[in-house]
């Protein structure tokens, strides 16, 4: 009897490890894996292979698969369900595809699964609402799609984490979710959701990080939501939003950081309280329509890295309105700070100069603007880009700009700037974009642009008065890739020969310029040239056939010259060209 009993049980275990081990080799047999499974044979126990944990009981079982990043290319195997002790299933970062196999609703100690970033598809297993136990389910950029089982908020009471982010969910936000009273982490950005977002959500105790964004969610932010003391992250952002931020918001979130209304249809003011909140790090209103004059009491937000504010209709004219610069400015930690694009008007206050030296983009582009740029710009020491563009602002380019060296884009287009190009601009050896058109700049092309060996673009077109001869010192920049356009200036002279050294240039615009003499040989070595103007200027002489040496060229402009002679047959066989 004994005997018996004892092959009875060591059949059952023999039985057991073999289905763990057989789930598992099923697992395996359906993958590609590059060697990174390699220790899963039947010459050692499954519990020591690769990416494997067991528990201690008798016989072993599995616990945990953690295969993350592991170059895994195939299907998730439906024996996957066999493993009923599992409590981790890590298999983030590989290239699985195919369903989510609904056998996984067999696994009821199931805590964490972990699918992002796969090419998993179909649509979410209702069943997978059995797995009671879990507490992570992340599944972000995947392919999944179809409605977001209401089944999830009714089953999975201990949910603590869910990311969906990043597939094809559509539908609308079950109201159910609102069930997870543990849930403190929910991504569903980057969906097709419709809909508006259900009031019930408000009851989420926990919630830390809240994200719906680049959805197609409609209606107003549920006032019940405003109630979450433990936020931190709040992101709705490209939906179809409507409605205005409540006037108390200050004290509804203390511990928020970020907070993302951006590209919807929001409207109101910013309410002055929002300086309350200490903890706010990022906010984020570009594309609404806010109006009225913002708060002057910014400076209060001494965690402030990152404030957008662009497309809006907020205000500022010359008695009022401009004073939030001089608060920003206490905002030490302060790094992009864009207004551009609202109803800003008025003389640019001197005051910022002052914004934190940690500032790296400032972009303003409101017609309305007027007054100059101050003197001491060059105090921005931290500025990567400038943007100072489609304004009224008049005066010179303070010769401090120079002091920017860590500018790698400035743009300073359809501005009334006039006067000279500072040469100290030549200091600025990370520039890799000078956008300067449509202005009244005047006088030389200084020659200390030469020292920019970064510059990809320089556009000085349509200043009408810079003059003098294209330096040659620019021609002998190998970076400038994108374009050059020095075009409607006054600039005279020849084409210098070391136009040769622009072996990288997609585009040279010279149009509209008293330039003359021939057409230099050498600019046959400007090999990727693909647009290239001179119309407009007093060139001479033959047209080279030298320029049939460029063979992606697909817009040539020569018209309005002095040229004598013949069109060069061979210019017709560039293959490329589209307008001549
Ligand atoms: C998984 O379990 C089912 C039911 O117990 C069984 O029929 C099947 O063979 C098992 N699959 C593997 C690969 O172990
Ligand atoms: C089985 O795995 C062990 C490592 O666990 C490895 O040393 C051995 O070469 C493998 N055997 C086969 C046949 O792949
Ligand atoms: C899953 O793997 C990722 C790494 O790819 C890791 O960051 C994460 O902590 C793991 N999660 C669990 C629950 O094991
Ligand atoms: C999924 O659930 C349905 C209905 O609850 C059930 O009929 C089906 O067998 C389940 N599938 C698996 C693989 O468990
Ligand atoms: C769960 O959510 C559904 C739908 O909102 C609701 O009808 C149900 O009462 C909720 N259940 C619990 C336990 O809260
Ligand atoms: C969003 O909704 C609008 C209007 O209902 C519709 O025209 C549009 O196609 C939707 N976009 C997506 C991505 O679902
Ligand atoms: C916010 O919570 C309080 C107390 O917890 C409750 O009385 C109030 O109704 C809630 N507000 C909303 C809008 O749900
Ligand atoms: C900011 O907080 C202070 C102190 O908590 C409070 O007195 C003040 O009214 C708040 N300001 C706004 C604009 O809500
Ligand atoms: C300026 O910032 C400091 C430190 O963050 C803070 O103590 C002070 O109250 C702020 N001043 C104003 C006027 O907001
Ligand atoms: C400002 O808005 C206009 C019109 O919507 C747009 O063309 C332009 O690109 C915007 N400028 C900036 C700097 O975003
Ligand atoms: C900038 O700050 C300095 C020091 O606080 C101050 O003296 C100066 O007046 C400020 N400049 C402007 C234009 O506000
Ligand atoms: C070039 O422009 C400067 C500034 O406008 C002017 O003073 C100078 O006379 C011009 N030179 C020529 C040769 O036209």
């Amino acid at each position: 009897m004994s005997f018996l009993c004892s092959l009875v049980a060591v059949l059952l275990i023999v039985h057991v490890r073999a289905s763990d081990e057989a789930a598992l080799l099923a697992f395996k047999a359906q993958l590609s894996h590059g060697g990174s499974l390699a220790s899963w044979n039947s010459s050692t126990s499954f519990c020591s292979w690769g990416g494997i944990t067991c528990n201690h009981r008798r016989p072993a079982r599995v616990v945990a698969l953690r295969l993350n990043g592991a170059g895994l290319i195939g299907a998730l195997s439906p024996a996957i369900g066999n493993l009923t002790f599992l409590q981790t299933l890590n298999l983030s970062f590989n290239s699985l595809h195919g369903d989510i196999p609904a056998s996984l609703s067999h696994l009821h100690h199931l805590q964490n699964l972990i699918l992002n970033d796969n090419s998993f598809s179909g649509t979410l297993p209702v069943n997978l609402s059995s797995c009671i136990s879990m507490t992570k389910m992340k599944l972000r950029n995947n392919k999944l799609g179809g409605r977001i089982p209401s089944e999830l908020g009714e089953k999975l009471t201990f949910l603590a984490v869910l990311s969906l982010r990043k597939n094809s969910f559509t539908g609308p936000i079950p109201t159910s979710l609102a069930n997870l009273s543990y849930l403190q982490f929910l991504d569903l950005s980057s969906n097709q959701l419709v809909s508006s977002i259900p009031p019930e959500l408000g009851s989420f105790q926990s919630m830390q990080y809240f994200n719906l964004a680049l959805n197609n969610l409609s209606g107003m932010i549920p006032p019940s939501l405003y109630n979450w003391s433990s936020l931190e992250v709040f992101d709705v952002g490209v939906n179809m939003l409507h409605g205005s931020i409540p006037d108390d918001i200050g004290s509804r979130f203390p511990k928020l950081e970020s907070l993302y209304l951006g590209t919807n249809d929001f409207t109101g003011i910013i309410p002055s309280s929002i300086s309350n909140i200490s903890s706010l790090r990022s906010l984020d209103l570009v594309h609404n329509t806010f109006s009225g004059y913002m708060p002057p009491t910014w400076g209060r937000l001494g965690a402030l890295q990152y404030l957008n504010l662009a497309h809006n209709k907020i205000e500022a004219n010359d008695n009022k309105g401009w004073e939030f610069i001089t608060s920003l400015a206490n905002c030490s930690q302060l790094q992009v700070l864009a207004l551009s694009n609202n109803s800003f008007g008025g003389q640019l206050p001197g005051s910022i100069v002052n914004l934190s030296t940690a500032l790296q983009q400032l972009y303003l582009t409101d017609h309305r603007v007027c007054g100059s740029i101050p003197a001491d710009v060059g105090n921005l020491v931290g500025l990567q880009l400038l943007m100072i563009a489609n304004t009224s602002i008049s005066g010179v380019i303070p010769e401090s700009i120079g002091k920017l060296e860590n500018l790698i884009e400035l743009f300073l287009y359809n501005n009334s700037l006039y006067g000279l190009i500072p040469s100290s601009l030549g200091n600025l050896s990370q520039l890799g974009i000078l956008a300067a058109h449509n202005g009244n700049l005047e006088g030389p092309i200084p020659t200390s642009l030469g020292e920019l060996k970064k510059l990809f673009i320089l556009d000085l077109a349509m200043n009408y008065r810079l003059n003098g001869t294209i330096p040659r010192e620019i021609l002998e920049l190998p970076s400038l890739s994108w374009g050059l356009d020095l075009s409607y200036n006054s600039l005279s002279g020849r084409i210098p020969d070391e136009v040769r050294s622009l072996t990288n240039l997609n585009q040279l615009i010279l149009s509209g310029n008293q330039l003359s003499g021939k057409i230099p040989d050498s600019i046959q070595n400007c090999i990727v040239l693909e647009r290239l103007f001179l119309d407009n200027n007093s060139f001479e002489g033959s047209i080279p056939q030298s320029l049939t040496n460029i063979k992606g060229l697909s817009v040539l402009n020569l018209a309005m010259n002095k040229f004598s002679g013949n069109i060069p047959k061979a210019i017709h066989s560039i293959g490329s060209l589209q307008e001549l």
